[in-house]
């Protein structure tokens, strides 16, 4: 927990980050190797569609982020993107929802999607269309979809039984009914085991159902619906799923499903809210048949628009964005959602696109959950950190969307803390980006007023080659985080080289060599700048201004990292604020008062959640609530299984400190000499407060020796030592196993 303070997570986060992608190079399909980014056809990048039905957390937010900085990194790289999503208005989600507040479905999920309107802007996240799933456009193709489904015979009928509330008179599909999961017991919603395997449930699957109406258990009727031949794609989806790039998690979850006995898919509902069966009015189809049409009716609405003529990337004088070559011909489909969607987005909707003729999507990147102190946030008991809250504390987009990309590889689970929040604020984006910066630019300003005169260093060059390569390859290989971190990377290379050459004492007596080392400085500032546009928007764009150019950051191509900076620019001011401890101790006092309270009302909550209309959650996806209630302590068993190869990627060995000295100015970290056998390595652990540093030097470690490089405080970090729990509890050997001896 407290080991490397770059690792937003637990201990054992870090480790995978680089590893998240997967594309057609590491999966050994060579018939089917996809071009790298940028291809010459048109891409869509989509977020899952969020539910239009309550405030959106910070925890959505890591979908709609994690898109936008991804699509944003496809265009620095040339490709032609759209950008694209939109409100989810069916559904019982909805339903349930809207007739608790006691107001009709349209007015509520209206309401709840203009406010998704606002929002996303004010959090940098620039689709370049957000719908909804009522738009004509939507309802159109929805219904083009089905029948066309129903024409090449991938739908039938069947009679079947629903749950049904006797006393209210009517069926209860989905989230009306709560039970038992059928394959692991879970508490599950009627159309998903939400806090267990998390397998979608068809309908009468559930077991001991209750209405969420009346408390009632429920009877069952039978009812005639629509089928989709899932089985039928059973060979194809075990070939999609192997050259499906994106996530790990996206390919690996879903292989059990599809490996196994694949099962029909319901797609109607007995319920008023919706879209109809095409002539079948009283049947409305299932939300999930909908939802991700939207993607498609989204991007459509995006060309039509004219906005999409002049979007930036490889077409830039172009057409308008070709919707149908993208999502019809040749695409290059690419969908972002969080873990729990996953079986949709890998199988459901890769059958319906084929069934229709569509392409198949290439990347499924799916983030792992934004947690509370382990648990799921849980939105009905207001145990939740709201996008609003955020935004009156009067704090940045770029600091949230910097903390949420590289925090933790995108796909584990992670906790929302304000201390990590100001934490890595403090010392990345103020210490590290923030510090060179300006110290680069002040320094450039007073002494040149603007960039010396000067050719750019051999060795800078290549350090900003080097890091437009790593970009390059991060977007190829999915790895959002590398892309969040790209540019407080550089930036820790310029704060050294800046402080190794110190040309304030040049200036004098080597004015040549100082303006060599300020002229580096600025242009590193400018790959800084242009690499950091991404993730953020907000903080590049400043930047670009500071720095005399014209223009928007956001239209540079990556190489523009390059190009001669201005010749004169203004004095600069400071990019990022530091967040003081005292406000740091408010918003937890804040947010501890507000778990307090939601584990109080579960308390009182005697009903137990089986039973009570109310403790159904709003439809948000919170996964791992059962176990967390069970043992509060303790965070969920991680659900997705590691192969042994996987495991042995890990290079631990043990390791006996030699010296351990507290890091000036840092609270909590500590400078480790550890001796692994074959050398010795300096570690920063984070284990100041909760160790007497004095007498750590003797005790044996196991430390991760292929972690990869990181600076903290401006000193290196040259592997990871493990530790158990917030008190940081040392994992170490009981027997005699020497320095350097692997773990296995
Ligand atoms: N409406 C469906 C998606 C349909 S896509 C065709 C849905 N909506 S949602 O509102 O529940 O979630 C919207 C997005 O936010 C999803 O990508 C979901 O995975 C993500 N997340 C919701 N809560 C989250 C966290 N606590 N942490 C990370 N992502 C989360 O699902
Ligand atoms: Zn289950």
């Amino acid at each position: 927990m407290t080991i490397d303070d770059t690792d937003d997570g637990d201990p054992g986060t870090d480790e995978y980050s680089d590893h998240d992608g997967h594309n057609g190079d590491h999966g050994g399909h060579e018939a089917n190797e996809r071009a790298r980014f940028p291809t010459e056809t048109p891409a869509v990048v989509t977020c899952g569609l969020p539910y239009a039905n309550g405030d959106l957390h910070v925890g959505h937010l890591r979908t709609y982020i994690g898109g936008d900085t991804f699509a944003r990194a496809l265009r620095k790289l040339g490709q032609s993107v759209a950008f694209v999503s939109g409100s989810d208005m069916h559904g019982t989600p909805i339903a349930v929802n809207a007739w608790r507040e006691g107001v009709s479905p349209e007015e509520f999920a209206l309401r709840h999607h203009e406010r998704y309107q606002e929002t996303f802007p004010r959090f940098d996240v620039a689709f370049d269309n957000y719908g909804h799933t009522r738009t004509e456009t939507n309802v159109e193709l929805t219904q083009e979809f089905v029948r066309t489904l129903d024409e090449e015979g991938y739908v039938y009928d069947e009679a079947i039984e629903v749950a049904w509330d006797p006393e209210e008179g009517q069926a209860l599909p989905d989230r009306y009914v709560e039970g038992t999961c059928p394959y692991c017991g879970a508490h599950a919603r009627g159309d998903e085991c939400d806090e267990g395997c998390g397998r979608h449930l068809e309908p009468g699957e559930i077991e001991a159902p209750t209405s969420v109406i009346t408390g009632n258990p429920a009877e069952y009727r039978t009812r005639n619906h629509k089928f989709f031949r899932l089985s039928e794609f059973q060979e194809y989806l075990g070939e999609f799923i192997d050259r499906l790039e994106g996530t790990d998690n996206a390919r690996n979850q879903p292989r059990e499903w599809i490996e196994g006995e694949l099962k029909d898919w319901c797609i109607t509902r007995d319920l008023d809210w919706g879209i109809s069966y095409p002539g079948e009015e009283e049947l409305i189809l299932y939300v999930w048949v909908d939802a991700p049409i939207e993607y498609v009716a989204s991007t459509k609405e995006y060309a039509e628009s004219a906005d999409s003529a002049d979007s930036t990337g490889a077409d830039a004088d172009a057409e308008p964005f070709d919707w149908e070559r993208a999502w019809q011909a040749e695409g290059e489909l690419v969908h972002v959602i969080g873990r729990d969607i996953i079986q949709h987005h890998a199988v459901f909707w890769p059958a319906m696109l084929r069934g229709v003729g569509y392409n198949e999507p290439r990347a499924v990147l799916a983030s792992g959950f934004v947690n509370l102190d382990g648990r799921a946030f849980s939105t009905s008991r207001n145990r939740a950190v709201w996008t609003d809250d955020y935004l009156e504390e009067g704090f940045d987009a770029d600091l949230y969307r910097y903390y949420v990309i590289s925090g933790a590889g995108f796909q584990q689970d992670t906790d929302f803390s304000w201390d990590r929040f100001a934490e890595r604020v403090n010392s990345e984006l103020v210490g590290t980006l923030g510090n060179f910066v300006y110290r680069s630019l002040l320094f450039a300003h007073r002494t040149y007023e603007g960039t010396p005169e000067a050719e750019l260093s051999a060795d800078v060059r290549e350090r900003i080659e080097r890091a437009i390569e790593e970009f390059e390859e991060s977007v190829n290989d999915y790895s959002v985080r590398a892309i969040g971190r790209a540019p407080v990377e550089l930036a820790g290379f310029g704060n050294e080289y800046i402080q190794q050459a110190e040309p304030w004492k040049l200036v004098d007596e080597e004015p040549e060599r100082a303006a060599q080392v300020i002229r580096d400085c600025v242009q590193l500032v400018k790959a800084v700048c242009v690499l950091g546009a991404p993730v953020m928007p907000g903080m590049a764009e400043t930047l670009w201004t500071q720095l005399g150019e014209s223009g928007s950051v956001h239209d540079v191509p990556l190489d523009a990292a390059l190009d001669a900076p201005p010749e004169t620019f203004d004095a600069p001011t400071e990019l990022f604020e530091r967040i003081e401890d005292d406000r740091v101790t408010e918003l937890n006092e804040q947010l501890q008062a507000r778990i307090e309270e939601a584990a109080a009302e579960e308390e009182t909550d005697t009903t137990g959640a089986g039973s009570d209309p109310e403790s159904t959650e709003s439809g948000d996806g919170e996964p791992a609530e059962a176990e967390a209630v069970a043992d509060p302590g303790l965070e969920p068993i991680a659900s997705d299984r590691i192969g042994f190869e996987e495991f042995q990627d890990l290079d631990l060995r043990v390791g006996r400190v030699e010296r351990a000295q507290g890091i000036e100015g840092s609270d909590e970290l500590v400078r480790l000499e550890v001796d692994i056998g074959v050398e010795t390595r300096q570690i920063v652990a984070g284990i100041k407060q909760l160790h007497d540093v004095d007498s750590l030097p003797g005790s044996k470690v196991v430390i991760v020796a292929n972690m990869e490089r990181a600076e903290l405080f401006g000193v290196e970090s040259n592997g990871m030592v493990l530790a158990a729990g917030e008190e940081a509890d040392l994992l170490t050997t009981h027997g005699n196993a020497l320095p350097g001896t692997t773990v296995r």
